[in-house]
């Protein structure tokens, strides 16, 4: 007799899409079979059930250079989550320009700590100077296993030598490197070209920085990882044109991998000509491009160049006091925060767009939004898999469901989704934390502080 049994539910283990029972004991996978017995039971008939959604690009409840913190908190950002049907996030840790590791990476465990969900972090090197890099072995003995890299923004981005300084210190630890490919000075000659000339409105943000920005900059990203011997991860690539650079690298054996996003196949640029400011709620970096990209999206993720979709939530509101109205509403498009919240929507996104509509098959579905991810962390086969011994983190899936996105369903505590009105086919019934019932019909019910730190193991190349 198990904890728990999932019965007659039609489930994904793997690559095959089998009717089977999943029983539970001590929050792991105990048993997969025809019929499996629980002290509780949950009848899983007509639904789907998929490993608990992985999304290892999230930026919660980070704190500004400027002291306060994103407004999403790990307790919103959980509801949220469970919500959608994502159990494990992989967020980051800010580095200050002149500032340590150690201690930001205490207090983001401390925040994340305080919710539901299991986690683990990049850790965002924005300065490589000795010092910090010498705090990398004490990240990594606490279960650090990778570092992020901005070649953009004015606080974060890196040049060559100091991404090279990067490279390096991941290469030494058997860490891996998460890049954000955009050229910085590019961005920013364009940027005073257009408020030159008046160009204020956010659409200009798209562009301040077209494709060839993003091409660039990946194909530097990849050049470097080559120079140093470094795998490579490049985050939310935005088309295919930037794709290529990727399949390139795959070509030549180098191990290069690409993640996209929702928005990447479900916003454009002209979300950002709506009128007024309302524009500022698609705004993120890459921009979203053009309805032909989308296409293109889905053929990279079907030729597996890119494998992994996540959300880069990001908990900016619209009217609230940090977000994109920080600045006023008539805010040049350089002055509003940049990033979109999508941790909620991110599976019924992939799916309606994806399985639903015949791009791709369940079990791509279950490797694009939960395997995979869960693999370019480590945190596979704990995590992202249907299998005796992995984390019992499941998710109950209705897939004839039709739900029109509205930001109430979001669960999260930012006061808009750029995803409202989007109509989709596929929703989440019940989502599965390590064997518990954290939500149910759209109610979350977890305990606060419930949520697990993931160790993640280096990789020495
Ligand atoms: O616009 C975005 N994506 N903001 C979040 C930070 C990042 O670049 O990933
Ligand atoms: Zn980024
Ligand atoms: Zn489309
Ligand atoms: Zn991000």
């Amino acid at each position: 007799m198990h904890d728990l049994a999932i019965r007659g539910g039609t489930a994904v283990l793997g690559g095959a899409v089998v009717r089977c029972d999943i029983g539970v004991t001590g929050g792991r996978i105990a048993a997969l079979g025809e019929r499996v017995d629980g002290a509780t039971e949950i009848d899983a008939g007509g639904l789907l059930v998929l490993p608990g959604g992985v999304d290892t690009h999230c930026h919660i409840e980070e704190p500004f250079p400027e002291g306060g913190f994103q407004e999403e908190t790990w307790e919103s950002a959980s509801r949220s989550a469970f919500a959608g049907g994502t159990t494990t996030v992989v967020a980051h840790t800010p580095q200050f320009k002149g500032g340590g590791l150690a201690e930001q990476h205490q207090a983001a465990r401390a925040r994340a700590a305080r919710g539901m969900l299991d986690h683990g972090f990049h850790q965002i090197i924005a300065d490589p100077s000795d010092a910090a890099l010498a705090e990398i072995p004490a990240l990594v003995a606490d279960g650090v296993g990778s570092l992020k890299a901005f070649l953009t923004y004015d606080a974060l981005h890196l040049d060559d030598e100091a991404f090279l300084r990067v490279l390096r210190a991941a290469r030494r630890h058997g860490l891996m490197v998460h890049v954000h490919c955009e050229n910085f000075a590019a961005i920013n000659l364009a940027t005073q070209d257009l408020l030159a000339a008046g160009c204020t409105a956010p659409k200009y943000h798209a562009a301040s920085r077209p494709p060839v920005v993003e091409r660039e900059a990946t194909a530097r990203a990849i050049a470097l990882a080559e120079l140093v011997g470094q795998p490579l991860h490049v985050f939310h690539v935005s088309c295919a044109e930037v794709a290529e650079e990727i399949a390139r690298a795959q070509a030549r054996g180098l191990p290069v991998k690409g993640e996209t996003c929702p928005q990447y196949f479900t916003l454009t640029a002209g979300d950002m000509d709506r009128p007024g400011f309302e524009g500022a709620k698609f705004m993120c970096s890459p921009a979203p491009r053009t309805a032909a990209d989308h296409e293109g999206v889905w053929a990279m993720l079907r030729r597996g160049v890119l494998d992994v979709v996540t959300s880069d939530h990001c908990g900016f509101s619209y009217e609230g006091g940090r977000g994109k109205a920080k600045n006023g509403r008539g805010a040049s498009f350089d002055a509003i925060p940049n990033g979109i919240p999508g941790l909620a929507a991110r599976l019924p996104l992939v799916f309606s767009e994806g399985v639903s509509k015949g791009r791709i098959d369940l079990p791509g579905f279950a490797r694009l939004v939960a395997e995979n991810p869960a693999r370019i962390a480590n945190l596979y086969p704990r995590k992202g898999v249907i299998a005796v011994g992995s984390d019992a983190d499941l998710v109950l899936w209705d897939a004839e469901r039709e739900v029109t996105i509205t930001n109430a369903l979001m669960q999260h505590a930012i006061d808009y989704t750029p995803y409202e009105g989007m109509a989709v086919t596929g929703w989440p019934a019940l989502t599965i934390r390590r064997g518990e019932v954290v939500m149910r019909d759209g109610v979350v019910s977890a305990t606060p502080g419930s949520g697990q730190w993931l160790p993640r193991a280096p990789r020495p190349v």
